[in-house]
């Protein structure tokens, strides 16, 4: 198959193009600076600056995952528009692209999965939380909201739409865990705030196999939660990394040092929801990591 991946050169990105290279499918990979991600992508992919360069080669399938880092910076509203509109630009482009293609009577993709997080639901305390839960209006929703709304115009074009809601995404070389990995090896670790908020996870390598699960399974679309069937809190999360690195976790970071520091962005550490990966686990996904000691174990 021709994919088209679009923040191909990201933390999920790059796995993922690997994978896809590995197993024989010619990889298309939009990004910003094509030069600058050239070595962190095998030497088979078709790097390009707009999906519109790909005009000449229609993708099979299109994996939009790009978008302005959401916590390298605080939440101004300057930053809040960038994180937004970033994502909605991408997402509008390969609408535009697939446009284009029907239009010239090209042959269509037949499906996009495309990204949206957690963030969707914002903070739902203990509830359990399915595709179904009506979300918490907060910026995180209007955020992957309007990234959801923005895919929403390819499938009046025919294009099946697998919408992601992904979790804390974990492996060592990058993401939250290789922000947290120091401090815990140091014996610094600690819960934030409480302990109690939720933070639905998945290992990267499942992430990557849900991805390839949505392109292939002709029948599914709509939303879908992309996160471990056994979801834990914070305090578990921190007693789980401090055992599997042998250290303690005794240094909690209160909730007010966090809201000071960082904000409105320190709702990603103190608020969550116990989001569970119902549609995928109906449509009979098996995931290699469901528990967080066995992700955990593996990466570490
Ligand atoms: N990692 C997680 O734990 C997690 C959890 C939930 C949801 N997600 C979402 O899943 C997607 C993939 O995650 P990731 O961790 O792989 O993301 P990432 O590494 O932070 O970024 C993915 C790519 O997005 C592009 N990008 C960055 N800033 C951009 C901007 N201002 N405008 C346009 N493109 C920009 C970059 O590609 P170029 O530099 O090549 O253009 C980057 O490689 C992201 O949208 C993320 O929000 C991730």
């Amino acid at each position: 198959m021709r994919i088209l991946v679009t923040g191909g050169s990201g933390f999920v990105g790059q796995r993922l193009c690997q994978l896809l290279s590995e197993q024989g499918h010619e990889v298309q990979v939009v990004s910003r600076s094509p030069h600058q991600v050239r070595e962190r992508l095998p030497s088979s992919c078709d790097i390009r600056d707009s999906a519109q360069a790909f005009i000449e080669s229609p993708p099979d399938a299109l994996v939009n995952l790009a978008g302005e880092p959401i916590a390298a910076k605080r939440w101004s509203d300057e930053q809040k528009a960038k994180l937004i509109n970033s994502r909605v630009a991408a997402t509008e482009q390969l609408v535009a692209l697939c446009k284009q293609l029907k239009a010239n009577g090209q042959p269509l993709p037949k499906v996009m999965v495309s990204g949206s997080a957690m963030g969707y639901y914002g903070a739902q305390g203990k509830r359990v939380v399915s595709e179904e839960t009506m979300p918490n209006e907060e910026f995180a929703h209007r955020l992957c909201q309007q990234w959801e709304a923005a895919a929403q115009p390819i499938e009046a074009l025919g294009v099946r739409l697998a919408i992601l809601r992904t979790g804390l995404v974990l492996e060592a070389s990058g993401g939250s865990l290789q922000k947290m990995l120091p401090p815990f090896k140091w014996g610094l670790g600690g819960r934030f705030g409480s302990g109690e908020q939720f933070m639905p996870w998945i290992h990267r390598d499942d992430l990557v196999a849900v991805i390839l699960f949505l392109v292939n399974q002709d029948g599914l679309n709509g939303a879908f939660n992309g996160s471990a069937p056994h979801p834990v809190t914070n305090a578990t999360f921190t007693r789980v990394l401090a055992k599997q690195l042998n250290r303690p976790a005794i240094f909690p970071v209160p909730a007010f040092v966090l809201k000071a520091g960082l904000g409105e962005m320190s709702r990603l550490l103190l608020t969550g929801a116990d989001m569970r990966p119902a549609r995928l686990e109906a449509a009979g996904f098996t995931f290699q990591y469901p528990t967080l000691d066995k992700a955990l174990g593996a990466i570490l």
